[in-house]
C-alpha cells in the first residue's frame, strides 16, 4: 500500500511538518499498483437508483462513494492503517475521530473556492466553524493533475479570523495572500496531510477530457465537547480484521453521529448529460415495467404461479446434473 519511501518517514518528521507547516506533503505515498487496484473497487458508472446497496452518488461534475468502508476493504484497509493511526496518537492530544471520508471523482470542470474544513453542520447544512484541531488525508489517485492542491502558508494560523465566512472569494486572495499560495502539483499516489484550519482548495479546471480522482478522509480531536460531531460510518463487518479499543474509538463505535452522508444528493443533483443518460437507461426498463404489469393485470395470480413453475421446470430440465 505504502510505498518505501513514505515508510522510511518517521511519524514525528510527518508530524513535526504538520504543526510547524499547517502540512505534510509526500509526492510518492501509495504505490500505483495499490491505486489501481482501489480504484478497480469503485464502479463510477454505476449509480444508484432504487438499489438496495451502497455506492455512486451525483453531485454536479461529482461523483462521491463516500461509504467506502462499507465497500472498498482496499480502502477500509488505507483508512485504518497503523501508519494512520500513529500519525493521529501523535498529532492529537484528546479523543480523535474519523468524522467523514470519500473518493471523489470530478469531470469535466470544477471550481472550488477556497475553504477551511473545520465546519459544523446541523443536519446537512454548513452551520460554523469549530477550533478542534483536525487532520485532512488527501490521497490523488488520477495519473493526470491539471487541478493541483493550493493552500494558502501559514493560514492555520491566522484562519479564525474570519470563522464567519463560508468561504473566501479568489479575488480576496489574490489581493492579500497572492505570494503566500503554495501550489502542489499532486500525482497518481501523492498524500497531503493538513490542517484543517488551513485555508486551500483544489485549482479551478475547466477540461472536458479530464478526471480527478482522490480519497480523502477527515479525523477531528472530537474530545467530549462537540457530541455528534462527523458524518455517519457505515463500515462492512466482513473487512473488520483488527478490531481494538483504539480502533473502534477511531471509527466512532456507539458514537452519536449527527452529519448524513456528503453529499446531499437526489435526481435533482444530477448534472445534464447524466440526467439525460440515466433517461435513456430508464426508458427500456420502463417499457419493459409496463409489460409486466400489463401481463400482472391480465393474468390472474395462479395463471403466474403456473407460468413462473413452468419456467422454472424448463431450467431444470436444461442444468447439468
Ligand atoms: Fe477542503
Amino acid at each position: 500500500m505504502f510505498t518505501a519511501y513514505l515508510n522510511t518517514l518517521s511519524v514525528l518528521e510527518i508530524v513535526d511538518s504538520v504543526q510547524k507547516d499547517g502540512f505534510f506533503y509526500c509526492e510518492t505515498a501509495l504505490t500505483s499498483s495499490y491505486v489501481d487496484r482501489v480504484l478497480a473497487d469503485i464502479n463510477f458508472e454505476s449509480i444508484l437508483v432504487n438499489h438496495n446497496d451502497v455506492g455512486v452518488a451525483i453531485s454536479g461534475t461529482q461523483r462521491f462513494l463516500t461509504h467506502c468502508l462499507a465497500k472498498s476493504k482496499l480502502s477500509y484497509d488505507l483508512i485504518t492503517s497503523r501508519k494512520v493511526l500513529d500519525i493521529c496518537n501523535a498529532y492529537f492530544t484528546d479523543r480523535y475521530q474519523l468524522t467523514n471520508h470519500r473518493f471523489c471523482q470530478t469531470r469535466r470542470q470544477f471550481h472550488m473556492p477556497w475553504h477551511t474544513d473545520n465546519n459544523l453542520q446541523n443536519a446537512s447544512q454548513l452551520c460554523g466553524k469549530h477550533s478542534m484541531p483536525g487532520l485532512l488525508f488527501l490521497f490523488y489517485l488520477s495519473e493526470q493533475n491539471r487541478s493541483p492542491f493550493q493552500l494558502i502558508k501559514n493560514s492555520h494560523r491566522w484562519s479564525h479570523y474570519y470563522a464567519q465566512e463560508i468561504y473566501l472569494s479568489d479575488r480576496w486572495v489574490e489581493t492579500h495572500h497572492r505570494q503566500d499560495v503554495l501550489t502542489f502539483n499532486m500525482q497518481k499516489g501523492s498524500l497531503m496531510i493538513c490542517d484543517i484550519h488551513a485555508i486551500h482548495r483544489a485549482a479551478p479546471f475547466c477540461d472536458r477530457e479530464h478526471t480527478r480522482n482522490i480519497l480523502l478522509f477527515q479525523v477531528d480531536q472530537v474530545g467530549d465537547r462537540y457530541i455528534g460531531h462527523g458524518e455517519q460510518n457505515l463500515v462492512n463487518t466482513a473487512f473488520i480484521d483488527n478490531l481494538s479499543p483504539e480502533l473502534s474509538s477511531y471509527l466512532g463505535f456507539g458514537t452519536r453521529r449527527d452529519y448524513p452522508a456528503f453529499p446531499n444528493s437526489s435526481v435533482a443533483t444530477l448534472d445534464i448529460p447524466d440526467l439525460l443518460q440515466l433517461q435513456q437507461q430508464l426508458l427500456p426498463l420502463m417499457l419493459k415495467a409496463i409489460a409486466k404489469s400489463l401481463l400482472k393485470t391480465l393474468l390472474p395470480g395462479e395463471h403466474l404461479v403456473g407460468l413462473k413453475r413452468l419456467l422454472w421446470n424448463l431450467k431444470s430440465s436444461t442444468r447439468p446434473q
